[in-house]
């Protein structure tokens, strides 16, 4: 059984007891089996694992979906233990911020593009408590998920830039049999708007098949932004090529080494983003 802690001061504690290297999933609760890929993976990697569940208010603009958002911390401590983890942080609002931080994390160009541009202030919530459990449970590995890619490159860049003293590792994203990415967002999706769902990851499908045939970065993004902007019930907000380190658009003949075809959409009210590797050749 994990042992839960609630402050800062009963996470030292906790954290004491351990011996070995030590493994942070960071996760707002609400946990799926995406999630549990993570833990999996951290479990393999390191001697103990330490996940924090914490719906951090920072992240959230004013009209989005902080009240809404599921708190299911009880199911997510069964969940847990079917794997086994060390420690679970779970802080209250007043242990992660007794007052309104002074101190910010300005996270730079790259959290002004794509998620940055609908959710201006999202990316510096963000970073603002990844740094700060970082500092908390000091871990030699931080696990996150590809499924937020643009936060995994922003979390990479914050550690560059601050020489954290972590490792990071991405974890493939999970699709359910029909190719939906697990998100805590999809509770909110109606049956209907389940199905509607699954035009972002077709899209991203039929963008890498195109590289796959030999269509150039511009082909790439035009045939899946084109399907997207078509697909019933569905209402883009953006779908692009980039580059997956610092978000860069690729458009144009030339082939990349690396590319990242990223898109966010309206399903009925909520919001789902999705993302997939595409490789080209020659
Ligand atoms: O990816 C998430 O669930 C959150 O953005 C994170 C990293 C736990 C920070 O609140």
């Amino acid at each position: 059984m994990a042992i839960l802690t609630r402050t800062k001061e009963e996470l030292a504690s906790a954290l004491a007891g351990l011996q070995g290297s030590t493994a942070l999933v960071m996760t707002m609760g609400a946990l799926h089996d995406g999630h549990m890929s993570l833990v999996r993976a951290a479990r393999e990697k390191a001697d103990n694992v330490v996940v924090s569940i914490y719906v951090n208010p920072l992240q959230f603009g004013p009209n989005e979906d902080f009240d809404a958002y599921p708190r299911t911390l009880d199911a997510d401590m069964a969940l847990l233990d079917t794997v086994g983890v060390e420690v679970v942080f779970a802080p209250t609002d007043e242990a992660i911020y007794p007052r309104q931080p002074l101190v910010r994390i300005d996270p730079g160009p790259i959290a002004t593009l794509y998620e940055g541009t609908t959710r201006p202030t999202h990316f510096a919530g963000v970073l603002q408590i990844v740094h700060k459990v970082m500092n908390l449970v000091r871990p030699q590995y931080a696990f996150f998920g590809q499924k937020d890619a643009q936060q995994l490159a922003l979390i990479r860049t914050m550690v560059a830039d601050l020489d954290m003293p972590v490792e990071i590792c991405a974890v493939p994203i999970k699709r359910d049999i029909d190719g939906l990415a697990l998100s805590s967002r999809n509770s909110y999706l109606s049956e209907t708007e389940r199905i509607e769902a699954l035009a972002l990851s077709q899209a991203l499908n039929l963008g890498r098949d195109q590289a796959r045939a030999g269509g150039s970065p511009q082909q790439v993004s035009d045939v899946a932004r084109g399907y997207l902007e078509q697909a019933a019930g569905v209402r883009l907000d953006y779908l692009s090529l980039v580059n997956p380190d610092t978000f860069e658009e690729i458009t144009g003949d030339e082939r990349p080494e690396r590319a990242l075809l990223v898109c966010a959409a309206w399903v009925g009210p909520t919001r789902l983003i999705d993302n997939m590797e595409v490789e080209f050749h020659g």
